[in-house]
């Protein structure tokens, strides 16, 4: 539904690599690797920047790794965002348990907050300027803001939301986690940083506690090592083997896999290494996922920017089931996929893709009277939104799948390159 913003992020990206070629060839250095462009792009490696770390974001780090400051005090942000998973769920659970006692189970997959903490922008849904414009699609496209939804701006603000969320960390208000970092080992550091009577404000407490959380997710370099293979591949370091060359051409054809329109592996202008996201919004028909508590009532449904999460874009009945296009790094090291967390392996995600449309019966129940109920993770009414105009998800029952399983083997192959840690010099011919 959304074809302008990508098609042109599309362009600019392939606009990008010309122009690098030309530049090459006329500088007289081009080799002749089939897929010689990505890796002749000049890259300053950001891992390799000087670090800038701050005292704030020292003490967000141990905010962030700090299980007291939960109503369990069992569960800190990194039991959810594991260090050791690319900050994502140390497991395969569709939602995780949280609250007090640790049994109150979320809505949503955890995310994994590598790479796209300090690339993300700032939600925007700028409507255009006339009737005529908003008609013909030139509308711009909802992009932007942290969650599945997009409702927060701030990494600050986002961390409020499981600090008090009862399913999640479960305080009770910003008095409650107040009172237990002032109990935490790291007091005293905090009152140096911020002042010997920042506790007697709790209003300012509260604020530069949320602040440092967010300058260590901006700041530590754990949050984007690019230190993966294809990392290395973009740098001419490291060539992809047959089967991740093919995959990544599946994954590339605007005819076929089409997934570089929204999971963008193109370098930027800049030459920055691609993040696999767009952070633009789809409505993808995920079928419901019946290991969520919350789906047992059959009237409720998550909507994503619609809501129920999600107050402010209600209104407009359009965006009721589009979800945040997420990064596909580190993807090969989940166990759960999608906003609902309803597929647990890759290739059911990649699958799910290809066969959503001509393999229907697979991924569907049969409603009342027997019929397969496609999309049955939206009310019937708003199932207009899921998108059927985007390759691959436009063919028609019956129709033969654009990916043999032999390719999703492929693209599978080519995805697990964006897993971080390859180790250069092991693999190394001598
Ligand atoms: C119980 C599991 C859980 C805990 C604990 C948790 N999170 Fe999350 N986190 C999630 C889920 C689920 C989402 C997706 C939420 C949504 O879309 O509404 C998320 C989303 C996020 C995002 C947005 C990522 C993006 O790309 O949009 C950030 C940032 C984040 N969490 C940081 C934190 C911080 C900081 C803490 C600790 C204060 C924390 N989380 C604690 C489960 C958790
Ligand atoms: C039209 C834009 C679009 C296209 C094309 C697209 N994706 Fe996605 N992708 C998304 C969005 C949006 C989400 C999140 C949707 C949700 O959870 O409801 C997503 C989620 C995913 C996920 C789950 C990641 C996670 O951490 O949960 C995988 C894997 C994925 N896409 C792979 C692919 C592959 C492979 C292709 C090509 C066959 C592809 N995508 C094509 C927009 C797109």
């Amino acid at each position: 539904m959304r074809p302008t913003a990508r098609a042109s992020a599309r362009w600019a990206g392939l606009a990008t690599a010309v122009v690098t070629v030309l530049a090459t060839v006329a500088s007289g250095s081009l080799s002749t690797g089939a897929e010689a462009a990505p890796t002749l792009v000049p890259t300053p490696a950001p891992a390799d920047a000087k670090p800038v770390y701050s005292d704030a974001a020292a003490l967000g780090k141990l905010m962030f790794f700090d299980p007291s400051l939960s109503a369990s005090g069992k569960m800190s942000c990194a039991s959810c965002h594991s260090p050791e998973h690319a900050y994502g769920p140390p497991n395969g659970l569709a939602a995780q348990l949280g609250g007090a006692d640790l049994r109150e189970q979320g809505t949503r997959a955890v995310p994994s907050l590598r790479y796209v903490l300090n690339r993300t922008p700032i939600w925007t849904h700028a409507q255009a300027a006339s009737l005529s414009e908003r008609l013909s699609e030139t509308d711009n496209a909802p992009v932007g803001g942290f969650g599945w939804d997009g409702r927060f701006n701030y990494l600050h603000e986002q961390a409020t939301f499981p600090l008090f969320d009862p399913n999640e960390m479960a305080n009770k208000d910003p008095a409650a986690l107040l009172a237990k970092m002032q109990s935490a080992p790291y007091a005293a550091r905090f009152k140096e940083v911020f002042g010997q009577n920042i506790f007697a404000d709790p209003t300012k407490a509260f604020t530069q506690a949320m602040y440092a959380i967010e300058r260590f997710e901006l700041e530590d370099p754990s949050f984007h090592p690019y230190t993966s293979k294809f990392d290395y591949y973009l740098d001419g370091k490291v060539q992809l083997t047959a089967q991740e060359l093919r995959g990544k051409k599946l994954f590339d054809d605007p005819a076929g896999g089409n997934c570089a329109s929204c999971h963008i592996d193109q370098p930027g202008v800049n030459g920055a290494h691609p993040l696999f996201t767009d952070f633009n919004f789809q409505a993808l028909g995920v079928p419901r996922n019946a290991e969520l508590k919350a789906n047992a009532d059959p009237k409720y449904f998550d909507m994503g920017l619609c809501g129920p999460l999600r107050k402010d874009q209600a209104d407009d009945k359009k965006n009721c089931g589009l979800f945040k296009s997420v990064s596909l790094r580190n993807t090969a090291t989940r166990h759960v996929f999608f906003h609902n967390g309803r597929f647990h392996t890759l290739k059911d995600a990649l699958r799910f893709y290809v066969q959503r449309d001509t393999n229907p019966q697979k991924w569907y129940p049969k409603d009342a009277h027997g019929k397969v109920d496609k999309f049955n993770d939206l009310p019937v009414a708003l199932r207009v939104n899921v998108d059927t105009t985007d390759e691959p998800l436009t063919r028609k029952a019956g129709e033969r799948p654009i990916w043999s399983e032999r390719d999703i083997d492929d693209v599978a192959a080519f995805l697990a390159t964006l897993s971080d840690g390859y180790d250069l010099k092991a693999k190394q011919p001598q």
